[in-house]
């Protein structure tokens, strides 16, 4: 398997160390934790993360490997989510905030909700889902909504219930979120009238419209859409409502104002959700989280990686529609007792000081976002940061590599030199964090993203299985020797891609059930230093990172392919300054066809109608022939390179058509 787009660019780079003022305050200063949380003290260790949550029954078994790979964390113990982010913090907390919402119009004042509050409405829509949708617990529950407290509540209403919520991107277009409710086979929509983005009110309401259309071609009727209304009390969407189906939330709710629903007992081993993610082929796969697992996972993680006290203000600028977001803006957070802010908009609106006033304004003391947001922030003027007065204690970087320069710039002009980083690896499979340094106790290296966090134990495999030690400079398959809580539990209705994707290259025995058999395969290339810290160098398959943003390339084929002109398509990563990557889209017409700038248009819109305008190509080349190999295997490298100006295209001998190379070089560089 060949890493694409991903040489090692960078030199072994310099310590950075936390401050005495941090390592003073943190969570988890004492280096003992990683002989915790040794592999001979696996799985015993993991016990530490449970404890951190209110069980209204506890789990006898920590780890049960007998379906293996499906792992099954604290068996026999009982729990609810919802519960343990808001109930429990009544007593001590019930008047502090616990979600801040900025709206992008700087006019509408910060609204404030305490712990209390949260609790009231979350209890209200849970009364609301249950009696008004008859939904009960294990039932799939199909959300498109944007970034405001109304996401957090219907999920944590979800969660009172047990009910399997199923968040979809808001940026994502009906066709997507309709193809991940009929995967999820979901009879309940939920969504949003309008909504705000880089200054223009959205209508967000017709992407439901579209959503129920394509699910009911697929064969999936949706039964009822409820519309939360950007403005209570007003309904701001142009599209109309259709009748006996949609239902405005804020209406309904009317009835169920002061409801109370008891929190549902789940066992540890059940549902909290499904996060859609692409994978090598075009179907989204639906990664299907645990409720004691994860939640433990992901409340350990953020007290001791993000270092989140109660009384801290903490802002992850991630949307909750991905993983980042339900992991380190909503569950974590909230399971700590934090305040978490949530921002509705983009990061430079209505400029590029915006992420500053609002930090200044609430008091942020934990920062978390990507490369992409903090390159732009740069470009957008190197100094803007220091004529703010907020302080940050911490900051996380998460979703893409960061260039060294881009992470000095984090750290002396974001972080004021005071900060500390954690640069986070994870993914949506994985839950919360695998490799990061535990920020009180490792120093931070730019651009790496630190060792395996305790309980994480790294490795890097050659294609035969082989490990390549730490140090020898080689890159290779990353992958983790052990299971843990926050691991999916597998792919929605679909075991055998589960198995296939993360564990068939490397697993010996398939019949085994001991977890020392079963390696997680990462889908990423890394190299492993000496000192153990990891540098991601990227995905090795059909995968692209596009700010931050995990696409499918084969998700952009197929929708290329909708357009009646185009005969075949491929997707390239291309390096881009501010997004890391971005897509380039090379596509071959039918026969009798000839190239316009029209058929790349309709190219580019088919590719905004069916995934959403994230995946927007950067360019479309129409080219004569695609680079094939004798046995018509299109050669994405050799494009890639073509489009990253690349001399060497590497081996070229394979191709069964060398001459359109010249003419492909022409198209691309003029
Ligand atoms: O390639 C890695 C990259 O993002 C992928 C996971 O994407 P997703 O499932 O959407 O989750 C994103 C948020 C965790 C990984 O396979 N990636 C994630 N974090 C980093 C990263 N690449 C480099 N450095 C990181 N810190």
């Amino acid at each position: 398997m060949e890493p694409k787009h991903c040489e090692a660019r960078w030199q072994e780079e310099e310590y950075y160390y936390p401050s005495p003022d941090f390592i003073g305050q943190a969570n988890c200063a004492d280096s003992s934790v990683y002989d915790r949380f040794c592999l001979d003290n696996f799985p015993e260790c993991f016990k530490e993360m449970a404890e951190l949550l209110d069980w209204d029954k506890y789990w006898h078994t920590i780890l049960d490997t007998s379906d293996a790979p499906c792992w099954k964390w604290f068996v026999g113990g009982k729990l609810n989510a919802c519960y343990n982010c808001v109930d429990r913090h009544l007593k001590k907390y019930r008047n502090k905030t616990a979600i801040y919402f900025v709206p992008e119009p700087e006019e509408e004042r910060i609204l404030k909700i305490t712990y209390q509050e949260l609790w009231r409405r979350v209890n209200e829509m849970a009364a609301l889902l249950q009696d008004f949708c008859g939904l009960k617990a294990g039932d799939r529950v199909t959300l498109h909504l944007p970034m405001t407290p109304e996401l957090p509540i219907t999920m944590l209403a979800c969660a009172r219930l047990g009910v399997i919520h199923s968040q979809v991107f808001a940026g994502f277009s009906g066709k997507a979120c309709a193809d991940r409710l009929v995967d999820a086979e979901s009879e309940v929509l939920i969504t949003m009238d309008v909504y705000y983005r880089a200054g223009s009110l959205l209508d967000h309401k017709q992407k439901a419209d579209e959503a129920v259309k394509v699910a009911e071609e697929q064969g999936k009727k949706v039964k009822k859409v409820l519309i939360w209304q950007r403005y209570p009390g007003k309904y701001s969407s142009p599209t109309p409502l259709v009748e006996g189906r949609d239902f405005i939330v804020n209406d309904l709710l009317k009835n169920y104002y002061h409801k109370e629903v008891k929190p549902v007992s789940m066992p540890a081993e059940g549902t909290l959700f499904l996060m859609y993610t692409s994978g090598s082929t075009g179907k989204p796969k639906g990664v299907q989280h645990s409720i004691g697992g994860y939640l433990s996972y992901v409340t350990w993680m953020s007290k001791v990686i993000q270092d989140i006290h109660p009384e801290d203000v903490y802002w992850c600028m991630a949307d909750i529609g991905w993983i980042t977001g339900h992991s380190f803006v909503v569950y974590g957070p909230l399971a700590l007792a934090a305040s978490t802010v949530i921002y509705e908009g983009t990061p430079t609106y209505p400029d590029a000081e915006r992420c500053w006033r609002i930090a200044e304004e609430l008091g942020v003391n934990i920062f978390h976002t990507s490369p992409t947001a903090i390159r732009a922030l740069r470009k957008a003027g190197e100094d803007l940061p220091l004529k703010y007065n907020y302080e940050f204690k911490h900051m996380t970087t998460v979703g893409e590599p960061i260039e060294p320069e881009v992470w000095r710039w984090y750290y002396k002009v974001i972080g004021k030199g005071k900060a500390v980083i954690v640069d986070t690896w994870w993914q949506t499979e994985s839950g919360g964090f695998l490799c990061s340094t535990v920020p009180a106790i490792k120093p931070m290296k730019p651009g790496s993203a630190g060792p395996g966090v305790p309980g994480i134990h790294p490795v890097i495999l050659d294609d035969e299985g082989n490990e390549i030690p730490p140090g020898s400079g080689k890159a290779g398959n990353l992958c983790i020797k052990n299971p843990w809580p926050g691991l999916m539990q597998t792919i929605w209705k679909d075991r055998e891609r589960y198995v296939d994707t993360y564990y068939a290259k490397y697993c010996k025995n398939p019949k085994s059930k001991d977890w020392r058999d079963w390696p997680y395969m990462s889908g990423d290339a890394a190299v492993i230093a000496a000192d153990g810290y990891v540098r991601i160098l990227g995905r090795v398959d059909d995968v692209i990172n596009v700010a931050g943003h995990r696409l499918g390339t084969k998700e952009i084929e197929s929708a290329a392919l909708t357009v009646e002109e185009i005969a075949e398509a491929a997707v390239v990563a291309v390096y881009d300054e501010i997004k890391g990557t971005v897509p380039h889209l090379y596509v071959s017409l039918k026969p009798g066809y000839d190239p316009s700038d029209e058929i790349a248009k309709k190219v580019t819109d088919a590719v905004c109608d069916i995934v959403g305008k994230i995946a927007k190509p950067a360019k479309v080349f129409i080219v004569p022939d695609m680079p094939k190999t004798r046995s018509g295997k299109i050669l994405r490298r050799i494009l890639a390179a073509i489009s990253n100006k690349k001399e060497d295209l590497g081996d070229i001998t394979t191709l069964s058509n060398p001459h359109v190379i010249e003419e492909i070089k022409r198209l691309v560089h003029g």
